[in-house]
């Protein structure tokens, strides 16, 4: 089974988890293309979507789901995203496709997040994958040095734009041991608009699409 097919049976596993008659968060990246496809599967019987992305949007217009703005809704019950990496704790690197910001802004929003990954995704200790950090362009540099002095070797994601007009820092090297303080830490850097950490606000419940079947972790 290749890792797109493991990606294509975590998201379909979802549709189960959607309350119907409610609106749904829809996330981003290649795992979720694919939940948006199950989700146009039970678009009739679903109020519509809050996206995290022009990407996602772009999608979930064409297939027929009606996209809300955030700022017209309360909350609501369920966000569906994928992950870069994701430990044992359902902590998170996301922002592998520069949506992190939204993506949290949505995720925060939802009642229970969860997280849809193949089995490749799953780590000990978060930090293989880059993580990735948006920022203001202007201040590019300076975040880039404060990244160095936490271990970092912070790395400008080039030709890249967020939908917010910001820049990417990709940071190597890290080994991500208390995803909670870091998240906090960076989060404290002036210029930094988000990074892509996910442990105060983690997944609530994941589905791992495997060779095997897809598990669920609660
Ligand atoms: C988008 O910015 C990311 O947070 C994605 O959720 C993450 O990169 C997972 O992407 P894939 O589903 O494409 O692996």
């Amino acid at each position: 089974m290749t890792q797109d097919e493991m990606k294509k049976n975590a998201a379909w596993a979802a549709l189960e988890y959607i309350p119907r008659h409610t609106v749904v968060g829809v996330g981003t990246g290649s795992t979720v293309n694919h939940f948006i496809d199950a989700l146009a599967s039970i678009k009739t019987e679903i109020k519509g979507a809050v996206s995290s992305s022009e990407q996602s949007t772009i999608r979930l217009k064409a297939l027929g789901i009606a996209v809300l703005d955030l700022n017209d809704i309360d909350s609501f019950s369920v966000y569906v995203d994928g992950a870069d990496e994701i430990n044992a704790q359902k902590h998170m690197i996301k922002g592998g496709g520069a949506a992190l910001t939204r993506e949290k802004i949505v995720a925060a929003v939802a009642e229970k997040f969860i997280c849809i990954v193949d089995s490749t995704k799953q780590v000990e200790v978060l930090g293989k994958f880059p993580l990735p950090v948006e920022v203001i362009p202007m201040a590019a540099s300076h975040v880039a040095r404060q990244l160095s002095k936490l271990g970092g070797k912070p790395v400008l994601r080039q030709g890249v734009t967020t939908d917010n007009g910001n820049v990417i820092l990709d940071v190597h090297q890290l080994a991500i041991t208390d995803p909670l303080q870091l998240e906090q830490q960076i989060n404290n850097i002036v210029g930094v608009v988000c990074n892509g950490i996910f442990a105060q606000r983690g997944a609530d419940m994941v589905l791992v699409g495997a060779a095997s079947g897809t598990q669920v972790i609660r």
